[in-house]
């Protein structure tokens, strides 16, 4: 079976931004675990490109939508591309496959009755599009997100009919699994509880979007379309245009990753039209938290955008994926501090798990030429196998539940345990005893094979500086954890080349 995980297709109005590489660093991060797992993945990221917030953005640049469009999905793919990320399809809502897609789907919705014409009048946030209130007050309430003025609409449209599906949504989103974290549940309940009310999907006179089969002049709502690109992502390259092959191919996904502003989207609209066009709905939808920089909310108008192409250049991918997966509980809010990327950065990687490395090669290369090779090579009930094999068991767990911070903890935690059995055993001092030679070649190894499952537990999280590791050991990547999890794998009298930091300590005297 294959594991479907994707990220919010990214609105092209403007370039990536940190909140999308958040997003999906720790997609990709799951989706390399999974693979390690030896799980079959399809990880689907990609562009939502129509609608009327992309009609205007490209008006401003006095561009073709379209003309737009291709630039700004050229730079997520770059910035993919440049940030290491292993994504399996990159969808474009502007495909012509997924145009038909979408035709095809209306048309199984509409056959089950589901579309009704009817009248929209509500205050309107571009930004996010989407209808905040439908009271006609006089003048125009703030988007609570966007804080900017709403823009009031009368618009005769095509409505779904959503409020039939009270009660299967109501017991989809009662399941403990399909809204995580369940703090975000409760959010989504209230919501539905309070009545689930038809919304319009098509537009009159919005030119940049797809044309509805039947219906002339209208388009089709722009979150009706781009949610359907999740569908439409699992085509193979040479696959017709055909909604049951897509479906196929790796339908339903297990688990759609968002920010929690979108969850609504996600958690209700999109598995309500799944059940309309009699297509099984999403198995999950995880809910993260917003990113605040030094406590301020980040936007170009603020002036403190953090571009992900200059983070990338000065502080490394592997930076800042344990940065910012380490630090925040994926589902929480966070605040990206500099000085706390620093700290996190060199205390954990440079220091605790660089120097690990750097000292126990040093060490074994000095007095043992490489890799020890004891008279009796440290069994799995070594205390550090036995804390590597209670690290690997809830790794399982964390990533599980999306938990990366604790996922990184629990392998920070056993390089901190490898480093204090060095101080503890102090091989420096034992290796100047000729009676203790043995009991040193014994503790190296178990040190060095302790570094090297880092090495592994690592590559999920850290992909770069795993390799890195692991090519010290004389290893290649990690590919498969199933076995190269087992204690006790590094070759004793295995010669070892000399120790290079896997990574430079940052330094940063200018704010990000
Ligand atoms: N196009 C829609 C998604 C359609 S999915 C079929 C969209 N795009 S977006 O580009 O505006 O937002 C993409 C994601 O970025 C959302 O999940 C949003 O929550 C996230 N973020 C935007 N700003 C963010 C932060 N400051 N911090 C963390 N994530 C944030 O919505």
């Amino acid at each position: 079976m294959t594991f479907t995980l994707t990220t919010p297709l990214y609105y092209v109005n403007d370039r990536p931004h940190i909140g999308s590489v958040y997003t999906t660093l720790a997609v990709d991060t799951l989706a390399r675990f999974k693979r390690l797992r030896g799980e079959k993945v399809m990880f689907i990221t990609g562009c939502d490109e129509h609608g009327q917030k992309i009609q205007r953005t490209a008006e401003l640049a006095s561009l073709e939508p379209q003309q737009h469009c291709d630039t700004i999905s050229d730079a997520y793919a770059a910035t993919w591309a440049a940030w290491g990320i292993s994504n399996d399809r990159f969808i474009r809502t502007t495909d012509p496959r997924h145009k038909l897609l979408v035709a095809q789907f209306f048309e199984r919705v509409q056959a089950k009755g589901d579309i009704v014409e009817g009248r929209q009048q509500g205050w309107y946030c571009v930004a996010c599009e989407e209808y905040k209130d439908d009271a006609a007050s006089a003048t125009a309430p703030d988007c609570p997100i966007h804080q900017r003025p709403l823009e009031w609409r009368d618009e005769l449209n095509l409505f779904f009919r959503l409020s039939r599906y009270q009660a299967e949504i109501e017991a989809l989103i009662s399941q403990a699994d399909f809204i995580r974290p369940a703090s975000r549940r409760h959010e989504v309940e209230n919501f539905v509880q309070g009545g689930l009310k038809d919304f319009s999907i098509s537009r009159i006179n919005l030119p940049w979007g797809i044309p509805v089969p039947g219906h002339g002049e209208h388009t089709f709502y722009v979150w009706f379309d781009a949610l359907l690109g999740y569908i439409t992502a699992l085509l193979e390259p040479d696959d017709p245009a055909d909604l049951d092959v897509a479906l196929a191919r790796g339908w339903p996904a297990q688990l759609h990753v968002i920010g929690k502003d979108i969850l609504r989207f996600h958690a209700v609209y999109w598995p309500a039209m799944c059940m309309s066009a009699g297509i099984e709905p999403p198995q999950a939808v995880f809910g993260h938290g917003f990113l605040t920089r030094e406590g301020q909310k980040m936007g170009k108008s603020l002036g403190n955008s953090l571009d992900p192409m200059r983070l990338l250049d000065i502080c490394g991918a592997d930076a800042v994926r344990w940065y910012l997966l380490r630090d925040i509980q994926f589902g929480d809010d966070g605040d990206i501090q500099q000085q706390r990327l620093l700290d996190l950065v060199n205390n954990d990687l440079a220091n605790t798990i660089g120097n690990l490395l750097n000292r126990t090669i040093a060490m074994a290369r000095k007095w043992f030429e490489g890799v020890p090779n004891p008279l009796q090579l440290p069994d799995s009930q070594h205390p550090l196998a036995l804390g590597a094999a209670a690290a690997s068991a809830q790794l399982d767990d964390h990533y599980g539940q999306l938990a990366f911070q604790r996922a990184a903890q629990d392998v920070l935690q056993l390089a901190i345990a490898a480093n204090g059995y060095l101080s503890e055993r102090a091989p420096w001092t034992a290796i100047k005893d000729p009676a203790k030679q043995e009991q040193v070649a014994e503790d190296i190894y178990a040190v060095l094979e302790t570094t090297r499952l880092v090495g592994v537990l690592l590559a999920a999280l850290l992909p770069d500086l795993s390799a890195r590791l692991l090519a010290q050991l004389g290893l290649p990547p990690a590919s498969d954890w199933q076995g190269q999890l087992h204690w006790g794998q590094l070759l004793p009298g295995q010669p070892l080349e000399e120790p290079t930091p896997i990574l430079q300590r940052l330094e940063l005297e200018e704010p990000l």
